[in-house]
């Protein structure tokens, strides 16, 4: 069953298309990657699914309901479906963890402060943490950030969640343990997953269908397990990290 499509998305900045007519559906509880290089549109297309930025044309479809022109008030409630990790951890700084990952209930829920203090233990119990409630971000490791804020993403169980560049920039192990996090909410949750990034091997690893972003484009939308033997040439180029395909590799650049 569909939980979210977009059809004929399209943004572009001053005359720089960067999102160009993406037309796409995913499925209920599937584990999803947008792969691409860096600067491809891939934190824009996050951005225009969550209304954090208004399409030039396209319909954004949620739940079977047109988003796209969604009033701010009823963003607050579709807010509460879809959550979003975004790739910088998002805390915020001069709040402790407690106070962190309870946002969302305090925002959203009229709960007594006992309630909040066992739904936050719960929660961090859930991302494999215990007793850093006291704690600020600044006493965090990279990883426990990740997983503070994905703490917070999850408060409101979501239906859908976005990850942006969940891993990147931390070490394999950590790295590691944010992976078994997705997969685990993804399960147990029953939480559809949506991951954008650009590193192809734990994209292969985790999801149940990639696509790939060259553009503003989609170029390339293939099932995990057809992926090995796909015929896509930009696919091709892409996993095999080739300088010679369809992808303009500019050797000059230095992001
Ligand atoms: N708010 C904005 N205003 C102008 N240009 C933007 C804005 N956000 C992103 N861009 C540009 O859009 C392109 C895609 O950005 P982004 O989606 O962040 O790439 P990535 O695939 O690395 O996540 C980049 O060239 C970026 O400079
Ligand atoms: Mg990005």
């Amino acid at each position: 069953m569909e939980i979210l499509r977009v059809e004929n998305l399209s943004k572009a900045f001053k005359k720089f298309k960067v999102i160009d007519d993406i037309s796409l559906s995913f499925e209920k509880n599937e584990i999803f990657t947008l792969m691409g290089q860096s600067g491809t549109g891939k934190s824009v297309f996050l951005k225009l699914v969550l209304g954090l930025l208004k399409p030039d044309r396209g319909r954004i479809i949620f739940q079977g309901e047109d988003i796209t022109h969604a009033s701010d008030q009823a963003w607050i409630e579709i807010r509460k479906e879809m959550g979003m990790l975004f790739q910088n951890g998002a805390l915020f700084d001069s709040l402790n963890v407690f106070e962190n990952v309870s946002f969302l209930l305090t925002e959203h829920l009229n709960i007594s402060h006992e309630e909040k203090v066992e739904r936050v233990y719960k929660l961090l119990m859930e991302v494999g943490l215990k007793g850093i409630e006291e704690l600020y971000p600044s006493e965090l490791s990279g990883g426990m950030q990740k997983r503070v804020a994905l703490a917070r993403t999850i408060a409101l169980n979501p239906a859908l969640l976005f990850y942006d560049e969940p891993i990147t920039g931390l070490d394999p192990i950590t790295a590691a343990v944010i992976i078994r996090l997705i997969r685990e909410l993804n399960k147990k949750n029953k939480i559809t997953s949506i991951i954008v990034s650009h590193s192809i091997k734990t994209s292969l690893e985790i999801s149940d269908r990639l696509g790939l972003l060259y553009r503003g484009k989609l170029v390339a939308l293939e099932e995990a397990e057809d992926i090995k033997n796909s015929k896509n040439k930009y696919l091709k180029q892409f996993i095999e990290g080739s300088t010679k395909g369809p992808i303009e590799v500019f050797l000059e650049e230095t992001v």
